[in-house]
């Protein structure tokens, strides 16, 4: 037989916490979108081409997404993602088509954002639109 003394009373000191600790986050609720991993590049490869400085959208809207700051400062009109309200972020409005076609984003003739990508920039949103 295994002797269990000091080897049985380590596991329990040592080992279960850790193995708690790693379970918990993991069931507490849905896990948090980061902008610099999930969204950013979502939108570098569909929007940035047009909105920087001297591009086309950018010029037309002087909406830039450069940078984070430069996103939630919007268009010269107004913001265009409102933290915590992804239905009435008129980022979204744009990419789900919902405003006038004729500006329906990406503009033109380019292909329309993955629904997954547009569902991820909407839980973005609704989780603050943080800078995380
Ligand atoms: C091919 C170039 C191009 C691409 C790519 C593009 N845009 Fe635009 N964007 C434009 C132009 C041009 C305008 C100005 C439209 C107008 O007012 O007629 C504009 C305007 C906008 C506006 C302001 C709308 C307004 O009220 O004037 C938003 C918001 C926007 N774009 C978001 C996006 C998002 C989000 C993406 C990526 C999913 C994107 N754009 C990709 C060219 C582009």
């Amino acid at each position: 037989m295994i002797k269990t003394g000091t080897a049985g009373k380590w596991f329990i000191a040592t080992i279960a916490p850790i193995a708690l600790l790693s379970v918990l986050p993991g069931c507490a609720r849905e896990e948090a979108v980061s902008f610099a991993q999930d969204v950013k590049p979502i939108l570098d490869q569909n929007c940035l081409s047009c909105h920087q400085e001297g591009a086309e959208g950018y010029v037309a809207s002087g909406f830039s997404m450069v940078t984070y700051d430069d996103l939630m400062k919007g268009t010269k009109f107004g913001a265009m993602v409102i933290g915590g309200d992804s239905e009435g972020s008129n980022l979204v409005v744009l990419m789900e088509g919902r405003a006038d076609p004729s500006i329906s984003m990406p503009h033109g003739s380019m292909k329309k954002v993955a629904s997954k990508d547009i569902k991820t920039i909407r839980l973005w949103i609704d989780q603050g639109a943080r800078n995380n």
